[in-house]
């Protein structure tokens, strides 16, 4: 069974689908990492990222895998060939390279192949922006989930402190978040827009206990 969760980026995604696999037993799958290990690996070896075949050939090269921390069921840690790129995926240099990297083609084509590997082998919650229209169309349950430009600014301030990567501009994240809304929502290859089926959950001023609540009873009566 897959329960598809798209969204623009900063909507509470990652602790939502973490926490919705967490209760229901299931496995999850954060397909914005992949994309970003991607940009991560074309920005070590110097690769333009607007050469979409040298992009192409790095999603086709690499396995991208994850990792537990000892103890904890949900699969934080992020592999990109031999690398562990858990943290240097999350800075502000990769959240800028990542849109013209997912916007390829060849990339994306290469990773809709991991991703449907993936999720097929089991029970999964998967992240991103295309899955409930692209990478999962017959997914069980699909939520398309957002919050105000503000508050997804503000959330993303306080996720780098916490994760102890230091102290981001909200201004900066604001700007960037607008702007790769943008990127992903226009691009011509599997852009951000809810599935036609998708249940559209906003939130803004919930706490998030509530709407993982949501979504994990969407998933029981799925069943
Ligand atoms: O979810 P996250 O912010 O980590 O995603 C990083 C970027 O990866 C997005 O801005 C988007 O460009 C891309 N992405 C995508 N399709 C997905 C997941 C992420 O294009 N399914």
């Amino acid at each position: 069974m897959i329960v598809a969760i798209d969204g623009p980026s900063g909507a509470g995604k990652s602790t939502v689908a973490k926490a919705v696999a967490k209760e229901l037993g299931f496995s999850c799958l954060d397909t914005g990492a992949m994309y970003r290990a991607i940009a991560w690996r074309a920005l070590q070896d110097g690769v333009a990222l607007d050469d979409e075949s040298a992009l192409g050939a790095i999603a086709r090269t690499y396995d991208i895998a994850f990792g537990h921390v000892e103890g904890d069921p949900v699969p934080r840690r992020v592999f990109i060939g031999d690398d562990e790129v858990t943290d240097a995926i999350r800075t502000a240099e990769i959240d800028r390279a990542v849109s013209p990297v997912s916007a390829a083609p060849a990339v994306r084509e290469a990773l809709l192949d991991q991703q449907r590997r993936i999720g097929n082998a089991g029970d999964y919650v998967v992240e991103g922006r295309d899955i409930g229209t692209v990478v999962f169309p017959d997914a069980a349950v699909k939520v398309f989930l957002t919050a105000s430009d503000e508050e997804r600014a503000h959330r993303r301030v306080r996720q780098n402190v916490d994760r102890g990567i230091g102290s981001i501009d909200y201004d900066e994240v604001l700007a960037d978040l607008r702007r790769r809304d943008a990127a992903d929502s226009s691009r011509a290859t599997a852009p951000l827009r809810p599935a036609d089926d998708a249940v559209h959950i906003d939130s803004t001023g919930h706490y998030i206990e509530e709407v993982i609540e949501q979504i994990c009873k969407l998933a029981r009566e799925a069943r």
